[in-house]
């Protein structure tokens, strides 16, 4: 866990992203070269991008691995961190934190592959760029220091959303309630929740309640929602987002685990962004890479 204190402009786009898996080769080059292109290009009119890196950056994978598959993992642990060093080329100085995932760190025999990472990547580039840990708080404020909201970024280490039903809508409902439950209880004032790992694009947007009250002896009616966003935050009033990944499902002539596995489903590859503008959190979008 990590609190980070972090200045935006009023007018932003928080880019949420990971899983970006250097040395699995049903990576997506494609995908990472658009999302680098979107970080350095104006999106919805406004180009104060920043990055929030949700980890899992290294495939990590040895032979000595039950996921490892000849075709599809040839690297070794410090040529997959010079590779994704290097791709942090022209995207460092945008970036706010560097999670670690479960796959990092599997190669913790090597060291903290994820804490090198970031440290080489600032003496890389001069960027300053905070280590986030495994799960981290970041509190975004504008420019003038007067604060936004909270940012509760995570990679879980382990498990799947569940999304079985017979039915699309239900599958659906079955997944945004999924990804809820597992953040609820995890933090207590953060209005944007995001995750990596499940290499699902998922944004579950905060509900509005109509209530009925008793004021002056009328009845009046209001619709509940996070108003106030700088205290407790009604689990139903947040932002949930799971970040979805850079990985392709098949590739032609490999067999990867996630095809080899029967109970993980193809899944997007792509990100999603968190639109500010004056200050607030009014949308977040996901950017689907086909
Ligand atoms: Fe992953």
């Amino acid at each position: 866990m990590k609190v980070i204190q972090y200045q935006i402009k009023r007018n932003s786009n928080i880019f949420l992203g990971g899983d970006r898996h250097v040395g699995n080769a049903a990576r997506s080059q494609d995908a990472v070269d658009h999302f680098k292109n979107a970080l350095n290009s104006k999106y919805d009119g406004c180009a104060n991008n920043y990055y929030v890196d949700h980890g899992d950056n290294l495939e990590a994978i040895s032979s000595d691995d039950r996921r490892f598959e000849f075709s599809t993992h040839k690297t070794l642990p410090f040529d997959e961190l010079d590779f994704a060093i290097e791709e942090y080329r022209n995207i460092a100085f945008k970036t706010i934190c560097i999670l670690y995932g479960n796959h990092e760190y599997k190669w913790n025999r090597f060291g903290d592959l994820t804490a090198k990472l970031v440290k080489y990547t600032n003496e890389k580039y001069g960027s300053n760029i905070e280590y986030g840990t495994n799960s981290c708080v970041i509190v975004y404020r504008d420019e003038n220091n007067k604060f936004l909201f909270r940012h509760f970024a995570w990679h879980p280490m382990s498990g799947r959303l569940n999304y079985a039903a017979k039915d699309p809508d239900q599958k659906l409902g079955n997944i945004l309630a999924g990804l809820k439950q597992r953040f609820r209880d995890r933090w207590g004032n953060a209005l944007l929740m995001s995750c990596g790992h499940y290499h699902q694009l998922i944004v579950n947007k905060p509900k509005e309640q109509l209530l009925h009250m008793e004021q002056g002896g009328k009845i009046s009616k209001e619709y509940a929602t996070a108003r106030k966003v700088d205290g407790y935050i009604h689990p139903d009033f947040r932002w949930y987002v799971c970040t979805g990944s850079f990985l392709t499902f098949y590739v032609d002539g490999l067999s990867t685990y996630v095809e080899r596995s029967g109970s993980i489903q193809p899944a997007d590859t792509g990100y999603a962004i968190a639109k500010v503008r004056d200050g607030r959190l009014v949308d977040i979008d996901r950017i689907k890479l086909v």
